[in-house]
């Protein structure tokens, strides 16, 4: 049995513990962590899933970022427990998330990751938008959550500043 709730500030350093066990080290050095340095995340769409006893078992979160003038969601990181994994957890929190974003009223959603897992939720690479390098291009990808919302967008993907 597992529960899926919005992250709290309490949740903050469990899901960062989280992430150093999922991801390589030095997964903050990474450039789209420079996107992420002192903004927030998305209030209320990220999310941690805990077992029966508490355990948490996978977290997602969401920042916001702008491509060229329009704005967007940037979703991970994303992770789940490797004695969950495979269990579909991953998948819910992905969906969970992009529905949360999509009543929140985000028309498009980006991240950079594995083509060959993040194309059954529908992402699809973004030609014309640039990460902070280094980044693998082939690696930036994209979802609608709104129809045509990434047609004809392209620049530079920056840190928010709203
Ligand atoms: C990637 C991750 C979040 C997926 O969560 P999960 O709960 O294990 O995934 P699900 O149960 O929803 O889906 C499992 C499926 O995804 C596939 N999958 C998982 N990671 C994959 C990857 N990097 N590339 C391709 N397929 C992948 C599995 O092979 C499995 O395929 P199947 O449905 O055909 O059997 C999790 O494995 C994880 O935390 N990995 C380490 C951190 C990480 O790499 N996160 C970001 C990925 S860019």
């Amino acid at each position: 049995m597992i529960e899926v709730k919005p992250e709290t500030p309490d949740d903050w350093w469990e899901v960062e513990a989280l992430y150093d066990l999922c991801f390589a080290p030095g997964r903050t050095a990474l450039s789209s962590y420079r996107l992420r340095d002192d903004v927030p995340p998305v209030a209320g769409l990220s999310l941690v899933a805990r077992d029966s006893d508490g355990t948490l078992a996978g977290a997602i979160r969401f920042w916001p970022v702008h491509v060229g003038d329009l704005d967007a969601l940037l979703l991970g990181p994303v992770a789940v427990h490797p004695t969950h994994q495979g269990e579909g957890l991953g998948g819910f929190l992905i969906q969970e998330g992009l529905e949360a974003g999509r009543e929140g009223g985000w028309a498009r959603v980006m991240l950079v990751g594995d083509a060959p897992y993040y194309s059954r939720f529908g992402f699809a690479r973004l030609e014309g938008v640039e990460m902070p390098p280094p980044t693998n291009p082939d690696r930036v990808l994209g979802l609608e959550l709104i129809p045509g919302a990434w047609t004809g967008v392209s620049g530079r993907v920056t840190r928010w500043t709203r």
